[in-house]
């Protein structure tokens, strides 16, 4: 179901370096969404560019709904620089969603802005008590908001070890998988930079781990017209298949992929 909304932002806030938090009232997209899914916003209402920007759904509560957002461009500036009651055209909810939570111990990887749909994972287990371990990796602590509890499951990770793990969320992987556990009975959620969903990818190849991945690639339309978002397909014989059995569009058919599913994430 997609559904264009004209929602109300309640809040948008700097909860670390670069990275904002918006809240914006949208009941019917709220109503509906679920983990992994985002929307397509229209910036602002003199928005020049004919694209909208894709954003990961990062929680939901009652008519809310919740964004993540790190500023890279213009679209994103002008995100930061929403006020309480300004008025915002979305497309949503948008893309596949997060299933079989409850099948094995779901470990949620979430790296750079990936960290959005993971962390609205993380809270809907918590809130359905479904068991399962969270790591968030980041380059340094300022980009990090939550804190590390490898009690309650949770770790952190930062390239220069200014916070939790040092290293990258693959050593945070290690870390659990180093605790008794069977690997066959995990399955890894995942999003993040091209460069973690790559190693994530391996890691979880490697150990026979299943392993699902949202893509953040760069979208033109966000309703699988454009074919702008196409990734490539594992097919076995690539001549026997047609265009649309050997590229998936993250937009339609994503952005979830199990891991094995696709060439490079
Ligand atoms: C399904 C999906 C979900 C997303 N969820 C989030 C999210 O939760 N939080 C978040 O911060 N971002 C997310 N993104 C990325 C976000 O859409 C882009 O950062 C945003 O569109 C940039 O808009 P802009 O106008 O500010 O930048 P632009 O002016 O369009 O671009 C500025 C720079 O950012 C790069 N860029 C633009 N889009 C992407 C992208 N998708 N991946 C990597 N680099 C990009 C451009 O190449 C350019 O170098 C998501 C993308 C997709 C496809
Ligand atoms: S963004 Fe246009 S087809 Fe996916």
């Amino acid at each position: 179901m997609m559904i264009q909304e004209i929602t109300i932002v309640s809040t948008v806030n700097e909860i670390a370096e670069n990275t904002y938090q918006a809240k914006l009232i949208a009941p019917k997209i709220a109503s509906v969404c679920k983990p992994g899914q985002f929307i397509n916003i229209l910036p602002s209402e003199t928005w020049k560019s004919v694209m909208r920007r894709p954003m990961s759904i990062a929680g939901q509560n009652g008519d809310e709904i919740q964004i993540i957002f790190k500023v890279v461009g213009k679209g994103t500036q002008i995100m930061s620089r929403w006020k309480s009651n300004d008025k915002v055209d979305i497309i949503g909810p948008l893309g596949n969603f997060w299933s079989g939570l409850e099948d094995k111990l779901p470990i949620l990887l979430g790296g750079g802005v990936g960290i959005a749909p993971i962390l609205y994972l993380h809270n809907f287990l918590n809130e359905n008590s479904i068991s399962h371990y969270l790591v968030m990796g980041a380059k340094t602590k300022c980009e990090h908001f939550i804190c590390h509890n490898p009690e309650d499951r949770v770790l952190l990770t930062t390239d220069d070890g200014s916070i939790g793990i040092h290293g990258t969320v693959i050593d945070g992987l290690k870390n659990i998988l180093y605790q008794p556990k069977d690997i066959a009975e995990m399955k890894i959620f995942a999003c993040g930079p091209p460069m973690m969903n790559k190693f994530v990818k391996r890691f979880a190849i490697e150990n026979d781990i299943e392993c699902y991945i949202a893509l953040e690639t760069l979208m033109a339309c966000g309703f699988g017209n454009c074919q702008g978002c196409a990734v490539e397909r594992n097919v076995d014989n690539k001549t026997d298949h047609s265009y649309r059995q050997k590229y998936a569009l993250v937009c339609k058919d994503g952005p979830i992929f199990n891991a094995k599913d696709i060439v490079k994430c």
